[in-house]
């Protein structure tokens, strides 16, 4: 195959081995990337994509109309190396008949178990007690210190029981949960052996000792998680947020959370991320953040590289691919 038959493919970040050993490979592909652990510079990205046949992306890169306009009509294929397609202009795409893969299932598992980490680590407050161990604060044993939450006999509500919902009530069934509710666009025939109970959001909010947010952002759920959402949940409750940032309002979070309106909070998503180092939810020991790394395995990256880079080549050769986003 001459050069000038080549399929031009950027790829916006170093990702691991197994994706970028399969492109590597693929004889018809000239792949460059953008060699770097931390994201590339808008204008960069406007340069990179120009003449792109196949875009490789990850979660952090805005493709919108600028970015598919600086590419040009040769773009065929946008693979982006995670689940949520939030970060993609989705009509634009679609006008433009790309074609999309994403990375489903894959850190569904991974993702679910970080979320019940975080629960436990929010709900049983355990950065404090580190914190507490470190600077001396541990004085002695007393009977009111450090008390938290508990998941036994407690009701959990989950908000949008998708792949990694399910995953997550799963995981909470055998800590002595009492009752699984969850709340969405539909009853999720799935729920039925989990005793899943499908209730109004607002019975989810009113009844939960523990709200997580499991849904995927898109416009009906931006913002969800608002002033008149958190003054329905228990003083007691525990609310974490493992979907994206942006389906809280943070100012009405940090209210929620400074009037003891609620107990405490955990997110591994925040708007922006990173979140800056002088916000006033982590000057708070009720609010526990993690940096967006719910999928963060070896072996889930390895294998979110691997299936994002088979989507890109198969988009590329108009076969089936192993995951592609119906638009
Ligand atoms: P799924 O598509 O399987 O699940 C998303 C769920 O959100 C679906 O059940 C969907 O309901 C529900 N949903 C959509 N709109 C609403 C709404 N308006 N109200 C209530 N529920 C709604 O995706 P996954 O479970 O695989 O992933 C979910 C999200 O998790 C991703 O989109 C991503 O943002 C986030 N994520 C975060 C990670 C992290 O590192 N923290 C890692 C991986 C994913 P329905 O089925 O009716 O459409
Ligand atoms: C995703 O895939 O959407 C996550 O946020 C990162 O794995």
């Amino acid at each position: 195959m001459s050069a000038r038959q080549m399929l031009k493919v950027f790829v916006t970040r170093s990702i691991p081995q197994e994706g970028m050993k399969l492109l590597q490979k693929a004889a018809m592909c000239d792949v460059s990337v953008w060699d770097s652990d931390e994201p590339l510079p808008r204008a960069e990205l406007l340069k990179k994509v120009e003449g792109a046949h196949g875009l490789l992306c990850l979660l952090s890169d805005r493709i919108d109309a600028e970015v598919l306009d600086a590419a040009g009509p040769n773009l065929k294929v946008i693979s982006t190396m995670s689940v949520g397609f939030d970060h993609l202009a989705i009509d634009e795409i679609k006008k433009r008949g790309i074609r999309v893969g994403y990375t489903p299932d894959v850190l569904t598992d991974a993702t679910a178990e970080l979320t019940v980490a975080l629960l436990l680590a929010t709900a049983r407050r355990l950065p404090e007690g580190i914190q507490e161990v470190k600077s001396g604060g541990w004085s002695s044993w007393k009977p009111l210190w450090l008390c938290g939450y508990g998941l036994s006999g407690s009701t959990v509500g989950v908000i949008g029981l998708g792949r990694i919902g399910l995953a997550i009530a799963q995981r909470l069934k055998p800590f002595g949960v009492k009752r699984r509710l969850y709340s969405g666009r539909q009853p999720k025939p799935q729920a039925g052996e989990l005793g899943g109970e499908y209730v109004p959001l607002d019975t989810l909010l009113c009844e939960s000792d523990f709200v997580v947010v499991s849904c995927s952002l898109n416009p009906d759920t931006q913002e969800l998680c608002n002033k008149a959402f958190f003054s329905k949940m228990k003083n007691t409750a525990v609310f974490i947020n493992t979907s994206r940032g942006a389906v809280v309002n943070q100012e009405d979070l940090l209210d929620a959370l400074t009037s003891g309106q609620i107990a405490a909070a955990g997110l591994d998503v925040t708007t922006p991320e990173p979140l800056p180092t002088d916000h006033p939810l982590l000057r708070l020991n009720n609010c526990v953040v993690l940096p967006h790394i719910g999928s963060a395995t070896f072996s889930t990256r390895g294998v979110m590289a691997e299936l994002s880079a088979q989507n890109l080549l198969s988009g590329l050769t108009e076969d089936a691919m192993p995951s592609e986003l119906k638009l």
